[in-house]
């Protein structure tokens, strides 16, 4: 048994889910007519609502408390005030330090980091102006028009889910593509129709090694070369955001143009930093820097809110119950913007490689379960597929509803039928329908009594699904900043409970090592036979299929 299911908290929770494990909410919201301002929370135009859950103020009381034993107020201040808290690598964890409004030094290593912060801030906004301005030309003294990030996970994700997110808050004559993946594909359909002469490329890399990146960065100077010439002007083209500015250099990009990253930023945390180039050339340094008070002003909520009054501990404390009392395994993120679609992918690696881990802080193995499964899509979408199993399947899904009071056109029919739907999925996923209910329905629909037996049974829903719901006004810059911080905190808390050091990511380095070996064998048609009997009947198959075709 480990510390934390040996805690007395841990104990009383799994206890109490015996009590309540059968309670449907509906008979909470009938014994509590003022569930909904017990049970949410607010930060500036953000509404939290977490009444949908299965939770009492037992419920609550318990949870409370083992964040209490697990010293979370404590772990709070060892991150802001830049502790090396990744412990595997050695590391302070301080993207709260690249939104920092204030002034007080943040000290790592003996330095105050906020000045080099603030400079390399002012460096890529320079920049950014200069595209958007069109005072930057490229070889032919023609203004940029397209801009090509090539980067993969933390340097893809974040800069690609802002940059859509706040699209009407962008400059539209400025096309921003992205590009991550390795398959030729992706960065071949990207510049199929661009113009060398008319397109910078910002090549993101941390560590400016990564496979992915750094062969998409080789095609792209290749398309580059082939279409001009040569390779002189290169420096006007290329960009580069990273920690390995030798590498970068060597690459070929001109020093004025590598944009600074720091090792106390974790890539899945670093969309505030330089690596948030792209976004500050699509929305401008303006609205960047609202992105960043957004973040900044839900890091003060985080820090120095009361434990039961903070949203992103709150958001934390309901995963646990789900994902270790109710034995949930997944949970679903259903953003209702459109401009929101790329969140789900991008809470995927921000929430699964930060807390998808089974050793803990002391090297062991641990004796519960840690991150969920993150999935999501637009809701509406979702509704149209998946939803079927939340309402009817047999897996219990928790599932994140996130809805803009309005949108910048804001058409009144769009809107009130999008909102209808909000309203009406997290009020069907909590009530259901009962068998009453359904055979009520059924017989004012003029059923017989033989119809209504045989239907009767698919008609009915269990409800007692959770949702909670986060309401805010508009998708503007500042509000995102908060809404993607919060989530980030809410990361941050699950892994100090399940006492994980959620950022670092051993777990992806196997596959790169057996993917750099396996390269090697994919160099000639000899076939091979030093690997299990699948993975040398698939690379065989791969090889003879390559050669069949003379490839
Ligand atoms: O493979 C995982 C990972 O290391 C992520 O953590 C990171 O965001 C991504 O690869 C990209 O890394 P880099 O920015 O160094 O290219």
């Amino acid at each position: 048994m480990s510390r934390l299911t040996e805690s007395s908290s841990w104990r009383a929770l799994a206890k109490h889910y015996h009590e309540v494990k059968d309670v449907h909410m509906r008979e909470l919201f009938d014994n509590d007519p003022n569930r909904f301002s017990h049970y949410s929370l607010e930060l500036n135009d953000i509404l939290y609502d977490y009444s949908k859950n299965r939770i009492t103020e037992t419920t609550i009381g318990h949870l409370l408390q083992l964040a209490y034993d697990v010293d979370l107020p404590a772990w709070i201040e060892k991150l802001f005030k830049g502790e090396p808290i990744n412990n595997t690598e050695h590391r302070a964890v301080l993207h709260t330090a690249l939104r920092e409004q204030g002034n007080k030094p943040i000290i790592v290593n003996g330095e105050n980091i906020l000045p080099e912060i603030k400079a390399e801030r002012e460096r890529v906004k320079q920049l950014a102006e200069k595209i958007r301005t069109r005072q930057w030309r490229g070889v032919t003294n023609q203004a940029i028009t397209d801009v090509v990030n090539i980067g993969i996970g933390g340097s893809h994700l974040g800069p690609m889910m802002v940059t859509e997110a706040l699209w009407s808050h962008s400059l539209h004559d400025l096309n921003i593509h992205f590009v991550s993946n390795i398959d030729e594909n992706h960065i071949n359909d990207t510049l199929e129709n661009l113009s060398p002469e008319t397109t910078l490329f910002i090549i993101a890399s941390k560590t400016f090694t990564t496979q992915d990146t750094m062969v998409n960065a080789e095609t792209a100077r290749q398309w580059y070369i082939n279409k001009l010439g040569n390779d002189e002007s290169i420096e006007r083209h290329f960009t580069a955001v990273t920690s390995n500015v030798k590498l970068a250099k060597e690459f070929g990009v001109a020093a004025e143009n590598i944009f600074k990253m720091w090792d106390w930023v974790g890539g899945r945390y670093s969309l505030w930093s330089a690596i948030g180039l792209a976004i500050v050339i699509a929305i401008g340094s303006e609205q960047f820097d609202e992105l960043l008070e957004g973040a900044y002003e839900a890091d003060q909520h985080f820090r120095h809110t009361p434990l039961e009054k903070n949203i992103p501990v709150i958001m934390a404390l309901l995963g646990i119950w789900y994902n270790n009392f109710f034995g949930a395994q997944s949970m679903a993120i259903l953003p209702y913007d459109q401009h929101l679609h790329r969140f789900p992918a991008y809470l995927q690696q921000a929430d699964m490689e930060s807390n998808g881990k089974y050793i803990n802080r002391q090297g062991q193995e641990v004796d519960y379960t840690t991150g969920p499964v993150i999935f999501g899509e637009i809701g509406i979408a979702g509704q149209h597929a998946f939803f079927q199993l939340l309402h009817q399947g047999t897996k219990l899904v928790p599932a994140d509803i996130l809805a803009p009071v309005y949108n910048f056109r804001c058409i009144a029919r769009h809107h009130r039928a999008l909102m209808s739907n909000v309203f009406a999925q997290t009020e069907a996923l909590m009530r259901g329908k009962t068998r009453q209910e359904a055979y009520a329905e059924l017989k004012s629909e003029g059923l017989d009594e033989k119809q209504i037996k045989q239907l009767l049974p698919y008609k009915v829903f269990p409800g007692n699904r959770p949702t909670s719901s986060l309401l805010f006004d508009t998708l503007d810059p500042k509000t995102l900043g908060s809404i993607i911080a919060l989530y980030e905190h809410k990361i941050f808390v699950q892994g100090v409970i399940w006492n994980i050091n959620s950022f670092d990511q051993w777990g992806v380095e196997l596959g790169k090592q057996l993917a750099t070996s396996i390269l090697g064998e994919l160099n000639d048609a000899e076939p091979v036979c030093l690997h299990d009997s699948s993975t040398n009947g698939l690379i065989n198959h791969y090889k003879r299929r390559r050669a069949r075709e003379n490839l």
